[in-house]
């Protein structure tokens, strides 16, 4: 008897975001008890209206509490050229039948942390505004947290900045409290999704598969990341990572994250090698079996 999992995700969905969610809900061994939203892709209010558009279409009934429209400092980066102008790649969902719950993301997360018999899962696949304001306002649900798995960083070029990647660069500050907490983190950089990229071909496959594909698919022509022929869909690799951890090739790593460089605000430097003669602070996905995976999302939409 397979057991739960249960996690929590912290979104601003955006299409890959979207394709997460689909896929978490598409694994019976996972049960996701809430969902908080955040700005990063779209505006929070964009966010949050997607996240229950989506739930609403999909007939799923889950609590979403809507957290930070803006990060620790500055303003918020949207990335509407990549997601399309409502952040689902112009889909036009119907009114959603749901709304928020009446308490914000980070009271939400902490009561059902205080609640769960067992430490959670937490999945972070936007900027960590949110996750950086539970851990300085609740401390004490650290404990209660067994993985923190986040789609951020780059050990490389990036995509929001030269050297940062979109989540990390979007709020630095909360990223550089979420990383130095002691906390395990599974860190899944853009390399990962540049990696194990999904093939347009098959699109009529994942619209055909149903409610839930079709939208995904209807979404997907309108997102532009990856190549002519292939998306590259960040956020959903932290879906296959809970469903199969041993497609990836994990390193332990001090990741350092830059907050004021003026031209790297946001670079995350992952150091594996002792450069910075500090002790690892993440697991870090180096590479992953992007055959593997291929095979396992192709399964999903069957
Ligand atoms: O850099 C990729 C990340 O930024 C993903 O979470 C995507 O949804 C965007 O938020
Ligand atoms: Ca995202």
């Amino acid at each position: 008897m397979q057991s739960i999992k249960h996690i929590l995700i912290d979104t601003d969905p955006g299409v890959d975001d979207a394709l997460a969610l689909a896929l978490a809900f598409m694994n019976e061994g996972l049960r996701i008890d809430l969902l908080t939203t955040v700005h990063g892709n779209i505006s929070l209010a964009q966010s949050t209206e997607n996240a229950l558009k989506l739930l609403s279409f999909w007939g799923k009934h889950i609590p979403v509490a809507a957290g930070a429209a803006v990060p620790l400092t500055g303003k918020t980066v949207t990335a509407l050229s990549v997601h399309g102008p409502n952040g689902l790649g112009g889909l036009e969902l119907p009114d959603p039948t749901c709304s928020v719950i009446e308490i914000d993301a980070v009271t939400a997360m902490d009561r059902v942390l205080k609640k769960a018999d067992q430490p959670m899962t937490i999945v972070a696949i936007a900027p960590l505004t949110n996750i950086a304001r539970l851990l300085q306002q609740h401390p004490e649900d650290r404990e209660k947290i067994s993985n923190l798995v986040i789609m951020g960083g780059a050990w490389g070029r990036g995509n929001a900045g030269v050297l940062s990647e979109f989540n990390i660069f979007n709020d630095p500050q909360a990223a550089e409290i979420v990383f130095n907490q002691g906390l395990t983190l599974t860190v899944l950089p853009l390399e990962i999704g540049r990696q194990a990229q999904i093939k347009k071909t098959i699109l009529p496959t994942i619209a055909a598969s149903g409610r839930v594909g079709r939208s995904i698919a209807d979404m997907l022509a309108g997102y532009r990341s990856g190549s002519k022929d292939a998306f590259n869909i960040y956020d959903a690799l932290t879906m296959a990572y809970l469903a199969h951890p041993e497609y990836f090739t994990l390193v332990p790593a001090f990741v350092a994250i830059e907050t004021s460089g003026r031209y790297t605000r946001g670079a995350s430097l992952i150091d594996d090698r002792g450069k910075l003669k500090q002790s690892a602070n993440a697991k870090v996905a180096k590479s992953i079996d992007s055959v593997a995976f291929s095979h396992w999302f192709e399964q999903q939409w069957q």
